[in-house]
């Protein structure tokens, strides 16, 4: 299928980034798109006309539009766990046509979402703890998609709080819960345990710790303890009250359930309209997605993109590089919903794949990481295609300085890479700058920057929450594009069960002082060790 695109890219590998814009003087708009109040930037890549149009018949030569109408029908393209995959419902439920086994859900989505909405009006408005507090704090208590999609959303809308303060608790390491829970009041704080299976054991261990502080300090668990789960008999059994469940179906995967009531973090912090603005901006994109041209589609650009830099030019990761300081959790939440999403080993039908599927996706805020691993982008012996988001406004109108600061830093960085500085150009400043020629010579060899290096930049006008909204399902349409180019089934995660049995296994052990030291490939001698320095209770 890349056959072509390889001749391409053997014929441009070769070639400097920024002679494609000496010999097309319009490279720029020619190789930018502009749509939804996104511009999207690849010219700082080696794409050219011919190599592009490979990319884009691409899509009509795996049926893209077919897999699109399969997405959003409802048909189980989560082959292995048969099931659909449906997240798109939770911000269309008014407009979804979907039938699940001779059921619409849009109903029960419409009825949850206004759930959400009465809970935030009754904790905004009169209802009063049993203590006559009011509800000042909320701790949510989940891990992966029930933490990463809610944290990063809370933190990147900071500007948009109204309601109660939110803080998050994931790690099962006791560190987590004690430095969230040491700082609140228990009378006056909301416990949200966040579980789609509710059988996860960081999740579950944190609810149990989190439920006896609060009755050991005066909380009480039937008005301040909230289940979001797609098991609610699980949450029942834990002794959460029907009222308060709050329940999402199973064609929900947890890394694209932030739309629904994973959300109730969101809804807590910025109120239900900014959540409707939020769901608004995310289904605009849905109706982009399935409407627009693949050369001016959001999702379909980024993720052919991608298909260029990993699967033809063979670089290994991305960088994600959010110029935005309430981005910082975002390259997280991007690990989770592409590489649990398309670190695969197979095709949807079992068959081994003859090339990693996605991409090491990594990287941090600017401008903070170009004093962390700029260096090694800069002059490391390996490629790293970039991919830089900045909004051209802050939210801080008395700082505007600030922001042009760091759309400054961002273009530079992103030009910087591009071109590079040469060995000529190097010694010429530095002889500029008044060193003798032997030192010149000496210094020079450390300070040329190779260039030609390829980055795309997102920019976009304010990260309000429409445009949050936008932004998150681009990028998971792109993760769903991605997938139907390799084949595979982007919907399941198999590949973290393992490490889990493991654990329990491990953990027995650990806590029997007489138990046998483990497996003895690799285990012995750690276990040893923590035998010597670690008392058992
Ligand atoms: O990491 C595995 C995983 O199943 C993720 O897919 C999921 O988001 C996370 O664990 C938490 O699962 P749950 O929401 O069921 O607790």
């Amino acid at each position: 299928m890349f056959s072509g695109l390889q001749n391409s890219w053997h014929r441009l590998c070769s070639e400097r980034i920024e002679h494609l814009f000496a010999t097309d003087k319009k490279r720029e708009r020619k190789f930018s798109l502009e749509r939804m109040s996104f511009l999207i930037d690849y010219s700082k890549t080696h794409l050219d006309r011919e190599a592009r149009d490979q990319l884009l018949r691409l899509c009509d030569s795996v049926d893209l539009a077919d897999h699109i109408l399969n997405l959003f029908s409802g048909k189980r393209i989560n082959n292995s766990e048969n099931r659909p995959v449906l997240h798109h419902l939770l911000r269309n439920s008014h407009q979804s046509s979907v039938m699940i086994d001779g059921h619409d859900p849009g109903p029960q989505v419409q009825s949850t979402l206004m759930d959400m909405r009465d809970l935030y009006k009754a904790i905004k408005g009169t209802v009063r703890l049993g203590s006559g507090g009011r509800f000042r704090d909320a701790v949510n208590i989940g891990i992966g998609g029930s933490d990463l999609g809610p944290a990063m959303v809370t933190e990147a809308l900071r500007p948009y709080h109204e309601g109660l303060k939110c803080h998050f608790v994931a790690n099962v390491d006791g560190a987590n819960i004690h430095d969230v829970l040491k700082k609140l009041n228990a009378k006056t704080t909301l416990l949200i345990i966040s579980s789609k299976t509710f059988s996860t054991i960081e999740t579950v261990e944190n609810a149990k710790t989190a439920l006896e502080w609060l009755s050991r300090y005066g909380g009480n668990p039937s008005q301040q303890v909230i289940a979001v789960t797609a098991a609610p008999n699980r949450a029942q059994e834990f002794g959460i009250e029907d009222r308060n469940i709050f329940c999402f179906a199973d064609w929900v995967g947890g890394r694209y359930s932030v739309w629904g009531p994973t959300g109730l973090p969101v809804m807590l912090a910025i109120g239900p309209a900014n959540f409707a603005q939020f769901l608004r901006g995310a289904a605009e994109i849905d109706r982009h997605f399935q409407s627009t041209n693949w050369e001016f589609n959001l999702p379909v650009v980024l993720a052919l993109l991608d298909i260029w830099h990993h699967q033809i030019c063979r670089h290994p990761t991305r960088a994600v590089l959010p110029y935005d300081q309430r981005l910082a959790l975002f390259p997280s939440f991007l690990q989770q919903l592409e590489m649990e999403s398309n670190g695969k080993g197979v095709t949807a039908d079992g068959s081994p794949l003859d090339q990693p599927a996605a991409p090491v996706i990594w990287g941090g805020v600017g401008t903070n990481s170009q004093h962390a691993f700029f260096q090694l982008l800069h002059q490391g012996g390996q490629v790293v295609p970039c991919e830089f988001l900045i909004a051209a406004n802050g939210h801080e109108e008395a700082l505007r300085h600030h922001h042009e600061l760091l759309i400054s830093n961002c273009l530079a960085q992103a030009h910087s890479l591009m071109v590079g500085r040469n060995l000529d150009e190097t010694r010429a400043q530095l002889l500029a700058q008044g060193l003798a020629a032997d030192a010149c010579e000496q210094q020079s060899q450390h300070r040329i920057f190779i260039g030609n290096r390829p980055s795309v930049t997102i920019m976009y006008p304010k990260l309000t929450p429409k445009m949050l909204g936008r932004l998150i399902a681009i990028y998971e349409h792109r993760v769903f594009v991605e997938g139907v180019f390799l084949g595979i089934n982007s919907f399941d995660q198999w590949g973290v069960e393992l490490g889990k049995e493991v654990a329990r296994d491990i953990h027995d052990k650990l806590c029997v002082s007489s138990a046998s030291c483990g497996d003895d490939r690799g285990m012995s001698v750690l276990m040893k060790f923590l035998r010597q320095h670690r008392p058992v209770n």
